[in-house]
């Protein structure tokens, strides 16, 4: 059996007393996508930063080609023909595509730009990888898909044979990654191998070969991808098995809590931000609410919370109607929100966490008597909260901006969730936690479902909805195009729906 492309052995990197990597093995075959799973703070960086000559291992070995060698700098790396794409794009954003992949390319031997010759190649990468992108744009001017268009046409031009890719799709609409799916896929079969780092496991099933699991600096596994499943890998990553089936009882002949009829909402000078919205969501149904942001999701949120009074139309609450909904009124009805911009709508960064968690019912009992907050009872309430909802705080009266951001998170979905006795809006409830902490908002959603409250689930992650929902509907330009079960085969209809194409022409 030939030698491995690339075998790094036993590397080991400390920062301060934390051991990012600790004797992690990990190979890499030629011609093979592998992908590093892992959740945030796994490690997985770090290594490639090793790999890459950014960071210097404390201890370990690189072999490349079969021989050892050691990188001091990216220069080394991209010598030995290793190529990175970091987690944050690194282009000049005001210089145009072509400056772009000249940036670093000028040898002394060769003071005079290449010009001429950068552009014919440039577009013979364009047609033998797929990879066409204007050379004359800005860099500023191109979407975060064509951005990292550039970035991997800046690697395969100074010479790749592993391109590493962390976190590619992070920044990707979902049409965005089935492009850069298939340019993985033409570049495989060109003959480059690719590192794919991802924390979505989805993504990482579909497209890799052989699937490395790290956690917390260690690697626990490498697995052929027609191996492992969604739960097998959860489990690498946490180290514990997570549930996340969807055999509760479905709702269908369930009663409507929330009707919207014909809402729309009109902005002067700005126009209709909401158009024409009906919709009804059932006891104990998740509704998912798909589309790129800023289609009118949050403002559909805001109405459905009385926080932005509608211009038409009609809403209406287990059949009846609510006339000019105000969140006082929503929430006497059994709504709980947890909104999108959770820094500034959703908690008092330096009030405690035990007041945070009864923040909108500080004047109601038990926690309110006689006027007076009973500090005792927010005390105790806050105790019961964080073990039900292992909120990680040193002390329920520690201050909500000391925890981590999906802790946080956790304080305002527990408080949310207490206040949603019939209906819970949840806008992007997930964003930016790690895999642990967002099993366990999906499982608060789920158990919530269970006791028959209905929930309206805006996100912009498709997987999650898919996982979610019962039902998807599917905004663009403030209108609902279409609303299809919440099945993974209706996935090209909604991505497509979603940039604007109506469901008819879709469905066809
Ligand atoms: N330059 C650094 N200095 C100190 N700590 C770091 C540095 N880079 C990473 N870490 C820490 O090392 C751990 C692994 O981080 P990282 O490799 O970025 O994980 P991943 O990419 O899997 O999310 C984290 O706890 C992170 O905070
Ligand atoms: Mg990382």
């Amino acid at each position: 059996m030939p030698a491995p492309l690339l075998e790094m052995r036993q590397i080991v990197k400390s920062f301060g007393s934390l051991r990012a990597n600790d004797r992690i093995d990990f190979e890499v075959r030629a011609g093979e996508t592998h992908a590093l799973l892992g959740e945030n703070g796994a490690g997985k960086t770090t290594l490639m930063n090793i790999l890459y000559g950014l960071y210097q291992p404390d201890s370990g070995e690189i072999y490349w080609k079969g021989e050892k060698i050691t990188l001091h700098s990216p220069r080394d790396a991209i010598r030995h023909r290793i190529g990175m794409i970091h987690q944050h794009l690194m282009l000049v954003p005001n210089l145009t595509v072509l400056e772009n992949v000249l940036v670093g390319l000028r040898s002394p031997k060769a003071p005079l730009l290449p010009v001429r010759e950068t552009l014919s190649r440039l577009e013979d990468f364009a047609v033998q990888y797929g990879l066409s992108v204007d050379p004359a744009r800005k860099v500023k001017e191109l979407p975060l898909g064509l951005q990292q268009r550039v970035e991997i046409l800046k690697a395969l031009f100074r010479g790749a044979d592993l391109l590493i890719l962390d976190e590619p799709t992070a920044v990707l609409s979902p049409l965005e990654v089935e492009e850069l799916f298939a340019v993985l896929k033409n570049l495989v079969s060109k003959g480059v191998s690719i590192i794919f780092i991802s924390h979505k496991l989805d993504e990482v099933l579909r497209i890799s070969d052989r699937i490395t699991v790290l956690r917390q600096g260690k690697r626990i596994g490498t697995l052929e991808a027609g191996h492992a499943t969604r739960e097998i890998l959860t489990e690498m990553m946490v180290g514990r098995s997570i549930a996340l089936d969807r055999s509760f009882p479905k709702g269908a002949a369930a009663q409507p809590i929330l009707e919207l009829k014909n809402v729309s909402l009109i902005r002067p000078k700005v126009g209709r931000i909401l158009k024409n919205i009906s919709l009804t969501l059932h006891r104990g149904e998740i509704l998912g609410v798909a589309g790129i942001d800023g289609n009118g999701q949050e403002e559909l949120a805001d109405v459905v919370c009385g926080l932005i009074p509608y211009s038409e139309g009609q809403m209406l609450i287990e059949g009846c109607p609510v006339l000019n909904p105000t969140p006082q009124k929503m929430k006497a009805a059994g709504l709980g929100y947890v909104p999108a911009d959770r820094q500034r709508v959703g908690l008092v960064r330096n009030f405690s966490v035990a007041h945070n968690l009864v923040l909108k019912s500080l004047d109601d009992p038990p926690f309110n008597a006689y006027g007076f907050v009973q500090e005792k009872v927010v005390r105790l309430n806050a105790q019961q909260m964080i073990a039900e909802f292992d909120i990680r705080a040193t002390d329920p009266l520690q201050p909500v901006e000391q925890l981590s951001g999906g802790n946080q998170q956790k304080v305002i979905l527990g408080r949310e969730l207490k206040l949603a006795t019939r209906l819970l809006v949840a806008v992007h409830p997930t964003r930016g936690l790690d895999v642990g902490a967002t099993e366990s908002v999906r499982r608060f959603l789920y158990s919530q479902k269970e006791r028959g409250v209905g929930i309206l689930l805006i996100s912009a992650d498709l997987d999650e909805l898919l996982a979610m929902s019962d039902r998807i509907a599917v905004m663009f330009r403030g209108e609902i195009l279409g609303i299809v079960p919440g099945e993974r085969a209706f996935l090209p209809a909604i991505s497509r729906m979603m940039l604007g194409e109506h469901l008819e022409a879709v469905v066809q």
